[in-house]
């Protein structure tokens, strides 16, 4: 696969999976996101809500397209799952205690002030998912979020808040489908967004991009001993050319495959969403803890 380009599935069709993640289940990968295969509306830069997309692949390159695990609900304008909504960047980590597999998203209307999560559950991996509800995370604004599942099984919210000014990390109570109530604040008033979490050596690693909606701009990473303590921006992880818009990319997800950390990019297109394109990139750390990332013009797997 192309890095950067429109990734296709085993039969042939363009992959939707925008603002996506990646959960590894049972030997499977789960590759969850946004389906924007839709004509942009209007005179706008935005697609209506179709719903979060699931695909499956053994191998990260041969992906076989599950369906919607989450449909957008076309009969009811007021509901937050209207196509005249907004929803992106869908997270999924699997409860091991309650065996349940919990999605969190940022919801929203299509002037983007609901700034609201919604949180979703199933049974099985390929869903469906049930939305439970819809909130501001301790009564805090959300947009760009993602979701960091630690080695001790506590699951964290993090996400872009305060007008997109500051990143908040919230605890998960114990099913994952809530707030315990503590949270702390990252990058405050540095405003950065499409938050990635990983933990190597003995420090968690955070990616986030800059704000400038679809157009790409420099990847940032910060690190921190605790994923609650107090994070220090350490510097552009990526190298090369191309390096201070990330390879025309914007971070999604950092997941593990094969003991090794990987980076989802998306690569939008704005005037026309659906085309937009993938990345994995491969992350690398040297021995003093500095994080590095390439461009690779091929994605093969693993
Ligand atoms: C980006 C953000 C995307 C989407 C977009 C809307 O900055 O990362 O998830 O919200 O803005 O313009």
């Amino acid at each position: 696969m192309k890095n950067g380009q429109q990734w296709k599935d085993i039969h042939g069709n363009y992959i939707q999976a925008h603002g996506g993640c990646i959960l590894k289940y049972n030997g499977i990968y789960y590759w969850y996101g946004e389906h924007k295969g839709a004509d942009n509306c209007p005179n706008s830069r935005r697609v209506d809500v179709i719903g979060v997309s699931c695909y499956i692949s053994k191998n990260l390159v041969d992906w076989e397209y599950k369906g919607l695990v989450l449909e957008a609900v076309k009969d009811n304008p007021e509901s937050y799952l209207h196509p005249s909504k907004v929803l992106e960047r869908p997270k999924v980590i699997y409860n091991a205690k309650t065996q349940k597999f919990v999605m969190w998203m940022h919801m929203d209307s299509a002037d983007y002030k609901l700034a609201s999560a919604g949180i979703a559950i199933a049974d099985k991996p390929e869903g469906p998912f049930r939305l439970l509800k819809v909130k501001r995370p301790n009564n805090q604004e959300l947009r760009d979020m993602t979701l960091y599942k630690d080695v001790d099984d506590i699951a964290y919210l993090i996400y872009s808040t305060d007008h997109n000014n500051t990143i908040s990390i919230d605890k998960l109570t114990e099913d994952y489908t809530d707030l315990e109530g503590s949270y702390t604040f990252a990058m405050v008033n540095q405003m950065r967004e499409a938050a990635a979490v990983c933990f190597h050596g003995n420090k968690y690693y955070m990616v986030t991009s800059g704000c400038t909606g679809w157009k790409p701009n420099s990847t940032l990473y910060s690190t921190s001993d605790h994923i609650m303590g107090s994070w220090k921006l350490i510097d552009n992880p990526c190298e090369g050319e191309n390096y201070r818009i990330t390879f025309y990319g914007q971070s999604t997800y950092i997941f593990e495959a094969d003991n090794r950390l990987f980076l989802m990019l998306d690569h939008w297109n704005a005037n026309d969403l659906k085309c937009s394109g993938y990345s994995i990139l491969p992350i690398e750390f040297d021995e003093d803890g500095i994080m590095h990332i390439n461009w690779c013009s091929d994605w093969d797997g693993i």
